[in-house]
């Protein structure tokens, strides 16, 4: 039997969201606060679902857990269809990642190598087979890579769900921002208190300034992105997500319903700074149009920026920070793939399980090592 908890999810973005949905649905009460809920790094984000393609050599714990939240996305969208009565926008297509220049493609083996030696298969692509699964890439793609298992999802799309979801199934949300996180109490900026039993810290790139045992583990990595449409006449969009290594710079293009497509991202240290800048776009632009030449036919629909919540190691905070205080933040490029294993383990720490095997690595304490603290 569930004990019915007061749970407080602090941050409405695709963690906080995934949170409070999983907690009403497991009998608790909740409250959601975020002054501008989906507003944030989830509401920018490509929504790519891609722990093989985003693998980097030392992070293999990234890519394990990655692995595990992405075995739960097909039954998480499942269930988040029926609970919220509409599409959350799963797309199951897969993913490439091509090579323009010989740089790129000697970068590229090296990639598939990795991936070879830890098991993960990957099936090499010459530029003929490229254009034939994908006719809207260009001809200066000599090489690549298709990963199947790599999916993506409409970022827009998960977020309307998940409100719904959680909403309907009881959340109440406050549209207040919290201004510190600590056992038994949220702290508004109007001045209230929100009591809780407990309180799930989900503020992304602003949790650091929430809690004291955060303050130096998660640091705001600013990201733009561009969001486009094909024009009528104009080559249609691939149907896969496209990750590409151009000229020495890394860009992605994400298909979404209706010919639109999300080229991401640029990475920067920045601090809070959530202005999209002239070189961002132009860089973005240039390397995504050697990619698919015929985005330059397409409508500019969108250019924003949002931060992702970085940590030192980039596997995400999952975990008690004190008694009665969960942190759920860190995710850094991977919110959106992560927010199925998230929320589930929130649910096994609410109900005193064991985590999954692959979230334990990611123990929020295990930062002060990295930065110094007791
Ligand atoms: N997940 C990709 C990014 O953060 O840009």
């Amino acid at each position: 039997m569930v004990v019915s908890m007061r749970v407080a999810v602090v941050g409405g973005g695709v963690i906080g969201l995934s949170v409070a949905w999983a907690a009403v649905r497991a009998g608790h009460r909740v409250v959601l606060i975020d002054a501008a809920p989906a507003s944030g790094a989830s509401w920018v984000a490509g929504g790519m679902l891609a722990p093989v393609t985003e693998a980097w050599p030392g992070e293999e714990h990234v890519l394990a857990l990655g692995s595990a939240s992405l075995a739960r996305w097909p039954g998480f969208a499942d269930r988040l269809a029926a609970d919220a009565g509409r599409d959350p926008g799963l797309r199951t297509e897969g993913t490439l990642v091509v090579a323009v220049d010989s740089a790129d493609r000697a970068e590229l083996a090296q990639l598939a190598d990795y991936l070879a030696s830890l098991g993960r298969q990957t099936h090499r692509l010459g530029s003929r087979e490229l254009r034939g699964l994908e006719p809207s890439i260009g001809t200066s793609v000599r090489s690549g890579l298709s990963v199947p298992g790599d999916l993506a999802v409409d970022n827009r799309m998960l977020l309307a769900a998940l409100r719904a979801a959680a909403v309907s199934g009881g959340a109440e949300p406050i549209a207040v921002a919290a201004t510190s996180v600590r056992a038994g109490a949220v702290e508004l900026a109007n001045g209230s208190t929100v009591g809780c039993d407990v309180a799930v810290l989900a503020a992304g790139a602003w949790s650091g300034g929430l809690h004291p045992a955060l303050a130096a583990s998660v640091r705001p990595v600013k990201g733009e992105v561009i969001r486009m449409r094909a024009r009528a006449g104009a080559l249609p969009p691939p149907s896969r997500t496209v990750r590409a290594l151009a000229q020495g710079r890394q860009v992605y293009l994400v298909p979404r319903n209706d010919n639109g497509l999300v080229l991401g991202a640029t990475q920067y240290e920045a601090g809070f700074d959530t202005e999209v800048t002239v070189g961002g776009v132009r860089d973005l632009l240039h390397d995504a149009e050697l990619v698919v030449p015929g985005i330059a036919e397409y409508a500019v629909l969108e250019c924003a920026a949002g931060l992702r919540p970085g940590s030192p190691d980039n596997l995400p905070l999952l975990g008690w920070l004190e008694p009665g205080v969960l942190a759920a933040t860190g995710h850094h490029r991977n919110g959106i793939l992560l927010a199925p294993i998230t929320a589930e383990s929130v649910l096994d720490l609410l109900a005193g399980r064991d985590v999954p095997a692959e979230v334990r690595a990611a123990d929020p304490l295990r930062a002060t090592a990295y930065c110094g603290g007791s």
